[in-house]
């Protein structure tokens, strides 16, 4: 009889047919109690059974969670690029109208010049037939059509710089800009009625695409212009304060067109938001306003005064 113990044969751990069958219907939380149970009893040899399970189980909520995040960021991306079109056409369209916009105060801007040319020259034919014509005239002549034509030209240039894409950063002041816009709008704002006043002396620099901020001032002035003409408005003003307060650069752009209406205050800086009848307005003025605050590293925000709208461009220091 064999007494060596090492040549006994190994005993032989029986498996179940179906192993994982009497455990695969258990829960997760069933199938920890059963780890538990077998921790602690004879079924030790379960244990690796039911750590398949949980392996399987946790494989399977791994695919899942894989597909998931798949899928999430196809559709992040999709949505991304279907933003990216839209900022892009919205872009598109704000500059379109910017620049019928400006096309028309350009025109204003030039009529007054060409007016005066058109008189003058019709002076010039009379006082020569009647011998009024002498060298004095003529120099004073020539000096007025200059001032006229260089007032003409440099409207023209205004307008041509507005919408040369200039991508580069540099440091501009706010007042100059302020002025440059008006002087564009001037005669037509005049010519509505619409007194802009800016209120502050001291120039204040940004850095930043100048013609950029040109524009956000340019919407918000427009706007205003459409209000006080929608709503007849008589006492029409515009103001125009910059200032640093608290470690921040402000613009505030307050007019007296009565304010904005109360069911979109809280939507006039998304895209598409508009009161205006179709043609007359598109509703991207302030979303791209306040796409270009945010370039500035700042922020726009509007609120009512008893007077009208008050637009605050707020950009830290
Ligand atoms: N100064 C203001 N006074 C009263 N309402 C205003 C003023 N500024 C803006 N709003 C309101 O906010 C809305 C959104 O303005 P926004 O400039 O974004 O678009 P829009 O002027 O309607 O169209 P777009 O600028 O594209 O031509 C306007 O339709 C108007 O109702
Ligand atoms: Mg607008």
């Amino acid at each position: 009889m064999n007494t060596n113990p090492f040549l006994t044969p190994a005993v032989e751990i029986k498996r179940r047919k179906n192993p994982k069958g009497s455990y695969s219907h258990l829960d997760t939380k069933e199938l920890l109690e059963a780890v538990k149970e077998s921790a602690h009893s004879t079924h030790r040899a379960d244990l690796d059974i039911l750590l398949e399970l949980f392996l399987d189980r946790y494989q399977a909520r791994q695919n899942e969670l894989d597909n998931l995040n798949r899928e999430l960021e196809e559709r992040i991306e999709i949505e991304v690029n279907i933003g990216k079109e839209n900022h892009k056409r919205y872009e598109q369209q704000a500059k379109m109208a910017a620049m019928g916009e400006m096309m028309d105060a350009v025109a204003h801007q030039w009529k007054q010049p060409l007016n005066a040319l058109s008189m003058m020259s019709d002076m010039l034919v009379d006082d020569f037939r009647t011998g009024d014509v002498t060298q004095a005239y003529v120099d004073e002549l020539s000096n007025d059509t200059q001032t006229q034509i260089e007032h003409m030209i440099t409207t023209l240039n205004e307008f041509r710089n507005f919408f040369r894409p200039k991508e580069e950063k540099k440091s501009f002041g706010i007042k100059r800009c302020v002025q440059s816009v008006m002087l564009l709008v001037n005669d037509e704002f005049l010519k509505q009625n619409i007194n802009i006043h800016v209120d502050s002396d001291k120039e204040i620099l940004i850095n930043g695409n100048e013609n950029e901020f040109k524009h956000l001032v340019l919407n918000i002035i427009n706007n205003a212009k459409d209000a006080f003409n929608e709503r007849d408005i008589k006492e029409r003003h515009i103001f125009i304060n910059f200032y640093e307060q608290d470690k921040k650069i402000h613009v505030d752009m307050l007019d007296t067109a009565g304010g904005i209406p109360l069911h979109v205050i809280d939507d006039i800086f998304k895209p598409e938001v508009t009161t205006k009848e179709d043609g007359k307005g598109t509703g991207i003025g302030l979303y791209m306003s306040m796409q270009i605050a945010q370039k500035l590293g700042g922020s726009l925000s509007v609120k009512n005064s008893d007077k009208g709208a008050c637009f605050t461009l707020e950009i830290p220091l």
